[in-house]
């Protein structure tokens, strides 16, 4: 995806400078071989290698129209989370009966869009928003297919604000016998919802499987007590998403086959041994999918160097359109694509431009001497780098370009001043 020729740095056959001078910086910028890549490696370890399973992209990662089509072209599914997603997903004439419904709080308005444009699933989180979806669904005398969204108790070894599956989250149906089985028979129950089964998602950015194996097996006993209970076998398995990808030299992830197949194997294994038919089983990655096939690219400002403390260069953008640095920590690599492999001799602090001390988007970043008009260049940030991008200052949000092969193509305009203010009276 990436090489070097004269110092100057190219994603796929196309120099990142002349992108930065095209389009301006900030610049979102994605391989579509490298999506399409990544893509190619959940057919091969998951969906051709299992029978009876699906993959939707938690569209949350990266949410544009772009995606959308591409996926749809790639035969996924679109995992949603609000109204603005599967508002997203419609206007690029995604299939409706490829999505799912993710999301804690699925407001009245959002389920009634979503019942409109007849999805295929509900993931539901909570015991309310049953009872809000079953009212609706008699309204419209429509049936919807729901899993439920379990909370596994389990700790995810990663940062603890993209840990989702212990028990104190607020996402899911707690592992509380008083709550989770009378909401079980009230589903297989129900005349007009028809209960799948179960999903969980445990975090993100995880590097072996061992979270997800531990979570399988509360699934497994969950869709044991499930038959015995209620003599009720579930057609459907989503083990939500959060594979890692490598950000810095100090990611190494384990490899996407790897970590499915245990998974697979004590499933099938649990299956067998209860004489179960094996569910349907699903995921929902989203970083996976984009994350490194995605750079930002920033012009350095000013240069503060304090004297024998440390320098800082500032760029063009900061928390505003990459805010996981200020948010929780998250480590990014990067490198001056003018200088791509000159000698490194200054270490830096590179600062983003917002009011906020905590915009500091990569601390201790070595690099050949640097100067005004430089265009650095991040890596990884194809995932959650543009679906979280915000107004504050008033900065834009920058434009996106997909670079395919010796080719550019903007998929999404920089904001304008007047797009900015435009809703304000
Ligand atoms: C329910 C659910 N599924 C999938 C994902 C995607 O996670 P990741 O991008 O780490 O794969 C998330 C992330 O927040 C999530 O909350």
């Amino acid at each position: 995806m990436f090489n070097i020729k004269n110092h100057e740095l190219y994603i796929d056959q196309v120099a990142v400078t002349s992108l930065a001078k095209k389009y301006g910086t900030p610049l979102y910028v994605y391989s579509e071989n490298k999506i399409i890549e990544q893509l190619d490696t959940i057919k091969s370890a998951f969906l051709d290698k299992y029978p009876d399973t699906h993959a939707a992209f938690a569209c949350k990662a990266f949410c544009t129209k772009y995606m959308c089509r591409l996926l749809e072209k790639e035969g996924f599914w679109l995992d949603v989370v609000s109204g603005g997603e599967l508002y997203t997903a419609i206007k690029s004439d995604f299939p409706a009966d490829r999505i799912e419904f993710n999301g804690n709080n699925k407001s009245d308005e959002e389920l009634i869009m979503a019942l409109d444009y007849g999805i295929n699933r509900f993931v539901v989180d909570n015991a309310s928003e049953l009872y809000h979806l079953e009212k609706l669904c008699i309204d419209k005398s429509v049936k919807a297919n729901v899993l439920f969204r379990i909370t596994p108790e389990v700790s995810a070894n990663t940062h603890d604000f993209i840990s989702t599956g212990k028990k104190d989250s607020k996402f899911g149906i707690p592992l509380d016998d008083a709550i989770l089985y009378p909401l079980i028979e009230a589903a297989i129950k129900s005349d007009v919802v028809h209960f799948l089964g179960f999903h969980f998602h445990v975090g993100s950015q995880l590097h072996e499987s061992n979270t997800h194996l531990s979570a399988l097996e509360v699934i497994l006993k969950l869709i044991l007590n499930t038959k015995e209970r209620f003599n009720y076998t579930i057609s459907d398995f989503n083990l939500g998403g959060g594979f890692g990808i490598k950000y810095t030299d100090a990611d190494h992830p384990i490899a996407l086959t790897e970590f499915i197949k245990p998974l697979m194997h004590r499933l099938d294994t649990f299956c067998a041994s209860h004489e179960i038919k094996r569910p349907h089983v699903s995921m929902e990655p989203g970083r996976y999918i984009v994350g490194e096939a995605g750079i930002q690219l920033y012009t350095i400002g000013n240069i503060k160097v304090i004297p024998e403390v440390k320098t800082y260069a500032s760029i063009d953008g900061g928390m505003t359109d990459n805010v996981r640095p200020g948010l929780y920590g998250a480590k990014y690599h990067a490198l001056i694509a003018n200088k791509a492999d000159l000698e490194k001799d200054t270490l830096l602090d590179i600062s983003g431009k917002c009011c906020e001390s905590t915009d500091i988007l990569i601390k201790g970043l070595s690099v050949p001497s640097p100067e005004r008009g430089d265009i650095l260049t991040v890596f990884s940030t194809g995932a959650y780098g543009y679906s979280m991008a915000n107004n504050y200052n008033k900065l834009q949000i920058p434009a996106v370009v997909v670079v395919k092969a010796d080719e550019h193509e903007l998929i999404v305009r920089r904001q304008s001043y007047d797009e900015m203010i435009e809703r304000e009276v």
